[in-house]
C-alpha cells in the first residue's frame, strides 16, 4: 500500500514543473501538494488554473533563495518530499544576463537544501527525498560519432545556464555523501509539449508561423538535440521519487536525435497540415538562418539505459506522435501564448533576432 506524500514542488508555474505538478495531483488525489513559484516571466499561475478548487492543493508565490519561507513551508506543510524544479531556465538568456542564474540556480538550490537538510534532522524523515530536477546539458557537447551521455560522463558545462546547473548538481550530490541527505539527482534531455514558454525553439517556431513571422534557425541548423514528450519526464520522476535510490543519478531521455533544421520542417508540415489560416503558407518559407548562439553546443544524446533497466521506465510517445499533439496544443490555446508575447518578451527578441 503507497503511503500518501506530502511535498514541495519549486518551479510548479513553469513548463515542466505545471506538466509534473497536474499529473500528480491527477494520479495521486490524496498527497499533499504544495507549490513554491516567484512567478519569473517564465512562471504562469494560469497553467495550474485547474486545481485552484482542489483540497490537497496550494500555491505559495516566492522565492526559493528566501530561507525564512521554505523553513516554514517545510514545517508548517510538514513535507518529506521536495521535488525541485525551480530554474532560470533559457540558455539564450543565460548569455545576456548570468547573474539571475546564478542566482536561482546555485544559491536557490542551495538554500533549499540547506532548509530541508535542517528539516530532515528535525523531523528524522523515514522516507524523505530531495528530487533536483537537471539537466544534460552540464555533460558539455558531443561530436557526431561520440557515444551518448551517461550518468559517468564528465561534467564540461559550456553555457552560463548549464554551469549553473552543475553547480546545482554538484551541491545536491555533496549533501548526500557529506550529510547523508537523501539526495536524487536527474538529467534530462529536451523536453517539448504543452505550456512551454515562447521562447524555446518548438513554441517560437510554432507560434511564429502563426502570426507569420520568420522561423530563425541559428547558425548552419545542424546542432541536434535529444526530444523527450514532457509527460514521459514526469513519468520519469514519479517512477524516481518512487523507486529511486538515494545518491544516484539518473540520466533520462527520449532516444531521439534530430538536428535543428529536420525539426524545423516536420514542425512547417504539421502547421501546414492542422493550421487552416497560415499567414504564410507553405510554412517553410519563413525559414531563415540567423547569426548563431554563442557556444552553442553541437550534439546532445542522452543513454537512459540505467532508468530503463533498473527502475523500469521507458518513454510512452513517438516524437512523431508528440509534435503533432504539441503543435495541436499551440493551435487550440491562442489565449494561453498571446498574452505571453509582451513589452518584455519583444524586447529580449529584438536583442536575441537582431
Ligand atoms: P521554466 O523556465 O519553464 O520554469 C521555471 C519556473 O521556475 C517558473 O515557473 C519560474 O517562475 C520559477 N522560478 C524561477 N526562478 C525562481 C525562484 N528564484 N524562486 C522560485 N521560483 C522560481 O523551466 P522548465 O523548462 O520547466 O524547467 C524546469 C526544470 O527542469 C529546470 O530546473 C530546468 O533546468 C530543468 N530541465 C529543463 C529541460 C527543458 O527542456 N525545458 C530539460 C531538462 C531539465
Ligand atoms: O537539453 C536540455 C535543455 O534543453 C534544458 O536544460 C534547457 O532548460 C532548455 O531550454 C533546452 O535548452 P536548448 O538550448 O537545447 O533549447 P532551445 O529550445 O533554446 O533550443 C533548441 C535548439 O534550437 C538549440 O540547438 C538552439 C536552437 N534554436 C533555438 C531557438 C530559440 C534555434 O535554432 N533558433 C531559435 O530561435
Amino acid at each position: 500500500v503507497r503511503t500518501p506524500r506530502r511535498l514541495l514542488v519549486t518551479g510548479g508555474a513553469g513548463f515542466i514543473g505545471a506538466n509534473f505538478v497536474l499529473h500528480w495531483c491527477d494520479r495521486y488525489p490524496d498527497d499533499r501538494m504544495v507549490v513554491l513559484d516567484a512567478l519569473t516571466y517564465a512562471g504562469n499561475r494560469n497553467n495550474l488554473a485547474s486545481l485552484a478548487e482542489k483540497e490537497n492543493f496550494r500555491f505559495v508565490e516566492g522565492n526559493i533563495c528566501d530561507r525564512a519561507l521554505v523553513d516554514r513551508l517545510l514545517q508548517e506543510e510538514n513535507i518529506d518530499t521536495v521535488a525541485h524544479f525551480a530554474a532560470e531556465s533559457h540558455v539564450d538568456r543565460s548569455i545576456l544576463g548570468p547573474g539571475a542564474f546564478v542566482e536561482t540556480n546555485v544559491v536557490g538550490t542551495f538554500t533549499l537544501l540547506e532548509a530541508f537538510r535542517q528539516h530532515w534532522k528535525n523531523t528524522s524523515l523515514a522516507s524523505g527525498l530531495f528530487l533536483h530536477v537537471s539537466t544534460d546539458e552540464v555533460y558539455g557537447t558531443l561530436g557526431p560519432d561520440d557515444p551518448a551521455f551517461t550518468e559517468t560522463t564528465p561534467y564540461a558545462p559550456n553555457s552560463p545556464y548549464s554551469a549553473s546547473k552543475a553547480g546545482s548538481d554538484h551541491l545536491a550530490r555533496a549533501y548526500y555523501h557529506t550529510y547523508g541527505m537523501p539526495t536524487i539527482i536527474t538529467n534530462c534531455s529536451n523536453n517539448y509539449g504543452p505550456y512551454q514558454f515562447p521562447e524555446k525553439l518548438i513554441p517560437l517556431m510554432c507560434i511564429n508561423a502563426l502570426i507569420g513571422k520568420n522561423l530563425p534557425v541559428y547558425g548552419d541548423g545542424q546542432n541536434i538535440r535529444d526530444w523527450l514528450f514532457v509527460l514521459d519526464h514526469c513519468l520519469a520522476l514519479d517512477t524516481v521519487i518512487h523507486n529511486g535510490k538515494p545518491g544516484e543519478t539518473y540520466n533520462i531521455g527520449g532516444n531521439n536525435e534530430v538536428k535543428n533544421i529536420d525539426l524545423v520542417h516536420i514542425l512547417c508540415d504539421l502547421m501546414d497540415e492542422l493550421a487552416p489560416n497560415l499567414p504564410v503558407r507553405p510554412c517553410k518559407d519563413l525559414i531563415t538562418f540567423v547569426k548563431d548562439r554563442p557556444g552553442h553546443d553541437r550534439r546532445y544524446a542522452i543513454n537512459s539505459t540505467k532508468l530503463q533497466t533498473e527502475l523500469g521506465w521507458k518513454p510512452s510517445v513517438t516524437v512523431e506522435e508528440g509534435m503533432r499533439k504539441t503543435v495541436q496544443w499551440y493551435l487550440n490555446n491562442e489565449d494561453w501564448w498571446k498574452p505571453l508575447l509582451s513589452e518584455e518578451y519583444q524586447a529580449y527578441y529584438s536583442k536575441i533576432y537582431s
